[in-house]
């Protein structure tokens, strides 16, 4: 029997329900043990996404009978797989198909900060437009401005790929440089100091997890250019929030895009009241084609695992 933590698109509901024995939980609340652990009576495998902990004293909780469980995100910070793979519990996740659409999203969230577009439709919204004037709302240009794109890896590579066609400078930073076929002529720093004086948008695209926690810190912050733009779209724990919020409000940095946040959904109140940021709610991936196609990756994983002998 296949759980399923949270309701996924029809598609994808539709054919777990034709392939397996569901139960499903319908949350809407953070998963916690007292939810979870009487509910895994008959149950293999589990169907989870990014909102649900499994963390190694659940793990050790679950029944024997557990062999899989997958997750709608290619991140899987939300999981001990130490402890995953100490209780002989397979771990699938959904890479690859997310990529255009996370992409997507960065670019838009450069091209929104830029320009204002958030502070634009808020203005035009509350009934304050007086009309076209030519100093009214100057954002900034994106098209042959420096892009640094911090974790370069599937979905910095579609971004940057993006972001050539606006003709801009692809810097990166990495832990390792990459062959050429995949750098296609972007710019690699190996440190920080070389690569964020030297961009004019930083765009996150690394994974969560104690690597990158809190890696853009008021020290990194600083060595930005006085007006760069930041985007975040891979892990609201890369971000150190307080840093980047004094940043926002000083206009060292001119605007910020975030699409993810640290204790989401209860994001820091700070960015609330900030015109300069555009905020999204981790709607990264959250097409009806990139959904279904994570679900049915998910499920393939489920399945890949399950006829095992
Ligand atoms: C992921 O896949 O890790 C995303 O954050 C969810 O779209």
């Amino acid at each position: 029997m296949l759980l399923i933590t949270r309701d996924l698109p029809p598609d994808v509901m539709a054919r777990a329900r034709r392939e397996h024995q569901t139960r499903e939980l319908h949350l809407q609340t953070p998963l916690t043990p007292q939810i979870l652990l009487d509910k895994l009576d008959g149950v293999d495998a589990i169907l989870c996404n990014p909102r649900d902990k499994f963390d190694a004293p659940l793990i050790a909780a679950l029944p024997a009978s557990i062999r899989v469980i997958a997750t709608l995100s290619v991140g899987l910070e939300h999981i001990d797989l130490t402890a995953a793979a100490a209780h002989g519990i397979e771990i699938r996740n959904t890479p690859d198909v997310l990529t255009n659409a996370t992409a997507e999203i960065a670019l838009m969230l450069m091209l929104m900060a830029a320009r204002r577009a958030g502070e634009g439709e808020r203005l035009l919204r509350a009934g304050q437009w007086k009309g076209f004037a030519p100093s009214f709302m100057l954002g900034r240009n994106v098209a042959g401005k420096a892009l640094g794109i911090f974790g370069m890896g599937r979905i910095g590579r579609a971004l940057a790929h993006m972001a050539r066609g606006l003709d801009m400078t692809i810097h990166y930073h990495n832990r390792n440089r990459l062959p050429p076929e995949l750098e296609a002529g972007a710019i690699y720093h190996a440190d920080d100091s070389s690569f964020l004086p030297a961009i004019d948008f930083l765009s996150i695209n690394a994974p969560g997890g104690a690597a990158t926690q809190g890696w853009l810190n008021a020290e990194r912050l600083a060595q930005l250019k006085p007006g760069a733009i930041v985007v975040n779209t891979g892990r609201g724990s890369a971000v150190d929030d307080e840093a980047l919020i004094a940043a926002l409000q000083s206009g060292h940095v001119a605007a910020a895009g975030l699409d993810v946040f640290n204790n989401e959904p209860a994001l820091h109140p700070g960015y609330l009241s900030l015109e300069n940021a555009v905020l999204l709610p981790h709607i990264g991936s959250a097409t009806v084609e990139t959904r279904n196609a994570m679900g049915f990756l998910a499920l393939d994983g489920v399945n890949e695992v399950l006829n095992q002998v």
